[in-house]
């Protein structure tokens, strides 16, 4: 997310070839990362990153997949949800066809929908992401932040229009829990609810998660868990979380990592710096029991 904007060229190809050293596969990124954090008010910039990146390492193409996701990308600069680009087809065909030559790409391995937008018929959204996937543009697609009955809804209208249907979610997740039914102060964010995992788990749908490392608030005293975290429930697990990382010589980053893994959750991790990548990608090695995961669930 943070490519080409908040972290510098060098920086990223380091963290992107660590990534790759470390048998990382995929990438998730977005048409609309990072406007809020570009001067030109627009997104493009961590696409462009990947695609330089991607130039400058020949053969990389096939050792990498990549995700991006369109709706949210701002059409007017500085104009931010008011002119954050749709779901119409129109709006899907163009802003893919912009990742795909950002990217320098002939095809995206999953596309997403960034986010919903209710003002346009889903018939007319899931036939432009199915179009997508019958030209070979998109290898598979996905939802990100919607809500479970419109992506089983969505589901259903692909299987009448004879289309592939999402068979992706994205939403955020981690081992603490903001407080139920409190707004989160992250426009655009949406919370994997009991329902989500429900549909997934009756479907078969993968499910990514972003934001578990809570932007580092596990670790960093520079970074404090937001206030709505501030509840009885979040003292337990992270007494809980200790001991864990304590018996399995893990970072508490990492037993969250492991926690998601373990229950069939692919968690995206955001890096800034290399060490970072490689402590993520360290995770894979920490092996929660059942009775790990049991502690967990009493303390939540
Ligand atoms: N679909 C959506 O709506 C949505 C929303 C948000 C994110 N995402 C996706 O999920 C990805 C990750 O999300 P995110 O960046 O919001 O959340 P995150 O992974 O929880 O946070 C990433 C940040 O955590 C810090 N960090 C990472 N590893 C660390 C370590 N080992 N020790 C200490 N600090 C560490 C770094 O902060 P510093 O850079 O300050 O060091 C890093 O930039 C994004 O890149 C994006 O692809 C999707």
């Amino acid at each position: 997310m943070d490519f080409g904007t908040r972290v510098d060229s060098d920086g990223a190809f380091a963290i992107l070839d660590s990534f790759v050293a470390g048998g990382g596969v995929w990438l998730d990124t977005a048409n609309c990362y990072s406007f809020w954090a570009d001067p030109s008010g627009v997104g493009g910039a961590s696409e462009r990153l990947i695609g330089a990146w991607l130039r400058a390492r020949p053969g990389m193409r096939d050792s990498v997949r990549i995700a991006t996701k369109v709706r949210q990308n701002p059409l007017v600069p500085h104009s931010w949800p008011e002119s954050a680009e749709g779901l119409s087809a129109r709006a899907v065909h163009t802003g893919v066809a912009q990742s795909l030559e950002r990217l320098g790409v002939d095809h995206i391995d999953l596309l997403w929908a960034h986010a919903e937008d209710r003002t346009v018929p889903l018939e007319e959204t899931v036939g432009a992401f199915g179009e997508l996937v019958s030209k070979g543009v998109a290898r598979r697609i996905g939802a990100a932040n919607h809500a479970a009955w419109r992506v089983e809804r969505a589901r259903s209208l692909a299987r009448e229009q004879r289309v592939e249907p999402w068979t992706a979610l994205q939403l955020r997740h981690s081992l603490v829990q903001p407080r139920p039914l409190t707004p989160l102060a992250e426009a655009g964010h949406r919370m994997l609810a009991a329902e989500d995992l429900d549909l997934a788990r009756a479907e078969g749908l993968a499910v990514w998660s972003y934001s578990s490392l809570i932007w580092g608030s596990y670790e960093r005293v520079d970074k404090p868990l937001p206030p709505t975290y501030e509840h009885p429930g979040t003292a337990r697990v992270l007494a809980v979380l200790d001991d864990v990382a304590g018996e399995l010589s893990a970072t508490r980053n990492q037993v969250v990592l492991a926690w998601l893994m373990r229950q069939g959750i692919d968690p995206i991790v955001g890096a800034s710096r290399v060490e970072q990548i490689e402590q993520a990608l360290a995770a894979r090695r920490v092996r929660l029991s059942d009775e790990h995961l049991a502690r967990f669930a009493e303390a939540r």
